[in-house]
C-alpha cells in the first residue's frame, strides 16, 4: 500500500488528481470507478481543470459509479446521478453513453444489480476505483456488518450514515433508507484501489481500517487484503496512522 500525506484537502485533491490522470493518459480506454461525497470533488474539479487547459481527454473512458440512493429520481438533486453530472461529467468530455451509476428506480432492484455487475464484467473490470470513507468505516454503501462476499446489492442504510446525509436534504426524513452499492467482491476485483480521506473526523476511521483487524465491522478493512491500494490524505485526516 502507498501512503500520501498531504498539507490539506487541496493538496490531497491534486495528488489524488495526478494518478487518476496517469492512468487516462496511459491508457485512455480506461475503465475509472468513481464516488460520491465530499471528499472527492476537489479531485473531480482538479481533473476538470486540467482537461480545460486541454491535457487531459475524456473521449475513451468509461467511468461505473459506487453506488446510487433508492428511490432518487436522476434529476434530483441529491441523487448520485446528480452529483456527478454536477460536479464531473457535466464540464468533461465523457460520452454520456460511457458512464454508468446504478439504477436506484426501477422496480425490481435486484435485477438491476445483476445487470450492473454484468455491466462491469463486459468493461472488462475497474482500472482504478476512487473510493472516500464514511464515519464507520462505509465505502460505497457497504455498511458495518455486511458480508464481504456481495457484488451490487440492495443494502439498508446504517442510522449513521442517514445522520450524515441529512445535512445535504431538507430534513432527516427525506433521507433515503436504502441504497444500491457495488459490493465489497466488486470494489476488491477493481485493479487499483485510490482512497481520498480528508479531515480529523475521520482520523480514528483510518486507523482502524487501516491498522486494525480486517473485519466487516470496518467495511474499508478489507482494503488491507488488495494488493495495489493507494491512501491519499491530508495530515488531520492520517494523524492517527
Ligand atoms: C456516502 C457515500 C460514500 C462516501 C461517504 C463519505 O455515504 N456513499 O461513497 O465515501 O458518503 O462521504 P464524505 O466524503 O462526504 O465524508
Amino acid at each position: 500500500m502507498k501512503i500520501y500525506v498531504t498539507e490539506n484537502y487541496q493538496a490531497m485533491s491534486r495528488k489524488a488528481a495526478n494518478i487518476v490522470a496517469a492512468q487516462v493518459i496511459l491508457t485512455p480506454t480506461s475503465v475509472l470507478g468513481l464516488s460520491t461525497g465530499s471528499t472527492p470533488v476537489g479531485l473531480y474539479k482538479q481533473l476538470i481543470t486540467w482537461y480545460e487547459k486541454g491535457d487531459l481527454d475524456f473521449s475513451q473512458v468509461c467511468t461505473v459509479n459506487l453506488d446510487e440512493y433508492v428511490g432518487l429520481a436522476p434529476d434530483h438533486d441529491q441523487s448520485y446521478h446528480y452529483f456527478m453530472q454536477k460536479h464531473f461529467f457535466g464540464h468533461v468530455n465523457i460520452a454520456p453513453e460511457n458512464t454508468y451509476v446504478p439504477d436506484g428506480l426501477v422496480s425490481d432492484p435486484n435485477t438491476a444489480c445483476r445487470r450492473y455487475n454484468q455491466i462491469i464484467r463486459d468493461l472488462g473490470g475497474i482500472d482504478i476505483q476512487v473510493l472516500g470513507i464514511g464515519h464507520n468505516g462505509h465505502i460505497g454503501f457497504n455498511e458495518p456488518g455486511e458480508s464481504f462476499e456481495l457484488e451490487t446489492h440492495v443494502v439498508n442504510l446504517s442510522e449513521r450514515t442517514i445522520d450524515a446525509n441529512a445535512r445535504f436534504f431538507a430534513s432527516r426524513d427525506e433521507v433515503p433508507r436504502q441504497a444500491v452499492t457495488m459490493g465489497i467482491k466488486s470494489i476488491m476485483q477493481a485493479r487499483q484501489i485510490l482512497m481520498v480521506v480528508s479531515g480529523g473526523d475521520k482520523a480514528d476511521t483510518v486507523k482502524a481500517a487501516f491498522t486494525g483487524p480486517v473485519t466487516p465491522q470496518v467495511p474499508a478493512s478489507i482494503l488491507q487484503m488488495h494488493s495495489n491500494v493507494i491512501l491519499v490524505g491530508d495530515k488531520a485526516a492520517l494523524s492517527q496512522l
